[in-house]
């Protein structure tokens, strides 16, 4: 029998080439979004399309904040695994908007773990973010420093939801593995990114707006090495140990749960990255210098040998590398 995993968030960018990867590999998958319209609703329906194809993919448009509709359609499904995908993203539209982000991500999220325990799911994985490390100054960002200083209210809504998901892997004895991605680029990306953004505005001529001058880094990390690290995990179980096995393993005695940074491990300069940009779109761009964004952090870099020793995750596409290849996507889908 195939394994059955249930993605909220599979219209996303993350969601949707994490399905991708398991229907490719022979898992029954079932997508839940709410296709929202935070960015262009057309992209998500494209994304939904390819997985259409796939004939081991059902789809089920709802929301998570709905409790009854997310438990009724994980009930039907009856999945193994969870991996929870579905969020409100981006770190800026939170200054303005902290209902919503309170709404999706904590309530909903808080909705998703609740449906992991009612149906027993064998492995929950919940997508964190580096911006929890907020004003960090150690860097790399390992996953046992001390993270209390979040900038945005869509990094405390992150943190919150760690908070919430270790109290029930520790209740009820549920696995439970948060990842924190670094800055995730590639085909079929986010909109509302950055390097989106830049890619829009330098190919119809405009003046790109750089924060903080451009005295800002990033540690870039390229979607299928994102899906492979997620593939690669979701049968890593965390189970509570009397002694541990790794150094910054935050799995504990009483818990089976654990925190993972998911990243390219190089911090590039955000300029670096737009030099990339227009060296591979031949266009000069013209450069609008602003200050640092409130919310904004200066720096992301991550450690992953945690996430290397447990699953063997190396991750492969230098930035150069990556920029092409979404350059090559964007082009050829608009
Ligand atoms: N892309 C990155 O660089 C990055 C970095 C750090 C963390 N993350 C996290 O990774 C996860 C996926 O992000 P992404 O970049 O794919 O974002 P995305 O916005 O492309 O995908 C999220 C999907 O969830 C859906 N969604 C939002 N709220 C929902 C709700 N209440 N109910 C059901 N569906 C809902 C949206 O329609 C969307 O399709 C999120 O948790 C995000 O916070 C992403």
């Amino acid at each position: 029998m195939k394994t059955k995993i249930f993605i909220t968030g599979s219209s996303g960018f993350i969601g949707f080439h994490v399905a991708k990867k398991f229907l490719e590999k022979g898992f029954k998958v079932c997508g839940f979004d709410s296709m929202n319209n935070y960015y262009d609703v057309n992209l998500k329906k494209s994304r939904l399309k390819i997985l259409r194809k796939y004939k081991d993919f059902l789809f089920i448009k709802g929301n998570i904040e709905n409790e009854k509709s997310l438990y009724y359609s994980v009930n039907k499904f009856k999945p193994s695994f969870i991996i929870h995908l579905a969020a409100q993203a981006g770190v800026r539209y939170s200054i303005k908007n902290p209902k919503i982000y309170l709404n999706s991500n904590i309530n909903g999220t808080f909705h998703v773990i609740e449906a992991a325990r009612k149906f027993k799911i064998k492995h929950l994985i919940i997508g964190s973010s580096s911006s929890v490390y907020g004003a960090n100054k150690k860097f790399p960002f390992q996953e046992i420093d001390k993270a209390d200083n979040q900038l945005s209210f869509y990094a405390a809504t992150k943190k919150s939801s760690e908070i919430l998901a270790h109290s029930y892997s520790s209740l009820w004895n549920l696995p439970i593995t948060m990842l924190r991605f670094f800055t995730v680029y590639g085909p079929w990306g986010r909109p509302d990114m950055a390097y989106f953004k830049f890619t829009m505005k330098i190919l119809k001529g405009k003046k790109i707006d750089i924060y903080n001058r451009g005295k800002m880094y990033r540690d870039y990390t390229y979607i299928d090495d994102i899906v492979d690290g997620i593939y690669k995990l979701l049968k890593k179980i965390p189970s509570t140990y009397s002694k541990k096995k790794f150094k910054n393993d935050s799995l504990s005695s009483v818990a089976p749960f654990r925190i993972l940074n998911i990243g390219n491990t190089k911090k590039i300069h955000l300029l670096d990255f737009i030099n990339g940009l227009e060296k591979e779109l031949n266009k000069k761009v013209k450069r609008n210098y602003m200050p640092m964004q409130k919310g904004d952090v200066h720096s992301t870099l991550s450690d992953t040998n945690l996430l290397r020793k447990i699953t063997g995750y190396n991750p492969k596409t230098k930035y150069k590398e990556g920029i092409k290849k979404f350059l090559s996507w964007y082009k050829n889908y608009y």
